[in-house]
């Protein structure tokens, strides 16, 4: 009999998609929706080989999707692709046609989320300082950040967690690489009040005949975020890292923050055409 061809050449398709990001914004709950859709095949953890891992080459690329059929549509996700310099380039080389999709939440909130996943697991180098000291303090005694410049409504935009919410900044790299079309944005707030419109919308864009509905996800009482329906009713919920509890804010400094995104929002809007209603 013939030898079967080796799986790991023959099984695994580069991915024709990718969740660029944004970081903290909703990019793992999206993932995990999405393979819902038995089409739709991709790697659990981040595979980071445009920022990361590029010299280890395409056929390691290759080694780190799953195995899929014709049909399916193989994506990733490395969210730090979105704030990344070569990223852009390096997709665009690698496959001009990519389709990219961006999940994108309101910036006040993915800056809170942000600093709840670092000052987690910074704890062991010692508490952070308060969120409001960071965004809009002295950033004492954390003096990996320079906070004696302060931009826009006494903002420290130096902050990775402040800057990264300035979205048309990063994705105007993007945008010089690749036309509009073959982007899509995913409004993060919808994804967790509405995620079956949300999950169908990049079915659509994927070219796949959608499956996913509203039936699929229910608000689990302990998790309080969406998760979804097992086949006998049990709630699957993404891991405890997803959906953490938040501070809460001063609301003087939310209301800087916001007035500091405003303008920065518009400018998002207008360049993708499209508006979220945050806030
Ligand atoms: P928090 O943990 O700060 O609430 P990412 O996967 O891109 O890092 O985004 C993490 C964020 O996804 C979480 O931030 C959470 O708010 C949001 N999220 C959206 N849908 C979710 C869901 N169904 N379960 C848990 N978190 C969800």
């Amino acid at each position: 009999a013939a030898a079967a061809a080796a799986p790991d050449a023959a099984d695994r398709k580069y991915p024709e998609a990718i969740i660029i990001g944004v970081k903290k914004a909703g990019t793992r709950a999206l993932l995990e929706f999405l393979r819902l859709n038995p089409h739709v095949k991709a790697p659990g953890p981040e595979v980071h080989f445009f920022d990361r891992h590029y010299e280890k080459g395409r056929d390691w690329y290759r080694s780190q999707m799953p195995e899929s059929q014709d049909g399916d549509v193989t994506i990733e996700k490395s969210p730090a692709y979105f704030i990344s310099k070569s990223a852009p380039a390096r997709i665009k080389e690698f496959n001009p046609k990519m389709k990219l999709i961006v999940v994108l939440r309101d910036p006040v909130t993915r800056a809170i989320s942000d600093y709840t996943q670092a000052s987690s697991k910074k704890r062991r180098l010692g508490q952070m300082p308060s969120f409001e000291r960071m965004a809009v303090g002295d950033c004492a005694p954390w003096s990996r950040v320079n906070c004696s410049v302060k931009t826009r409504e006494g903002v420290n935009g130096g902050w990775g967690a402040v800057r990264i919410g300035v979205y048309h900044k990063y994705l105007k790299r993007w945008l010089d690489h690749f036309p509009m079309d073959q982007f899509h944005f995913v409004d993060g707030q919808k994804l967790i009040d509405e995620p079956a419109g949300e999950v169908r919308r990049v079915e659509e864009f994927l070219g796949l005949q959608p499956v996913v509905r509203p039936s699929d996800f229910e608000v689990d009482s302990v998790k309080k975020f969406p998760c979804i329906v097992n086949g006998d009713g049990t709630h699957h919920c993404l891991g405890k890292t997803k959906g953490r509890p938040h501070p809460k804010v001063d609301e003087p400094v939310l209301k800087r923050l916001k007035r500091f995104y405003k303008p920065e929002n518009d400018k998002l809007f207008s360049m993708i055409h499209q508006k979220f209603e945050w806030n």
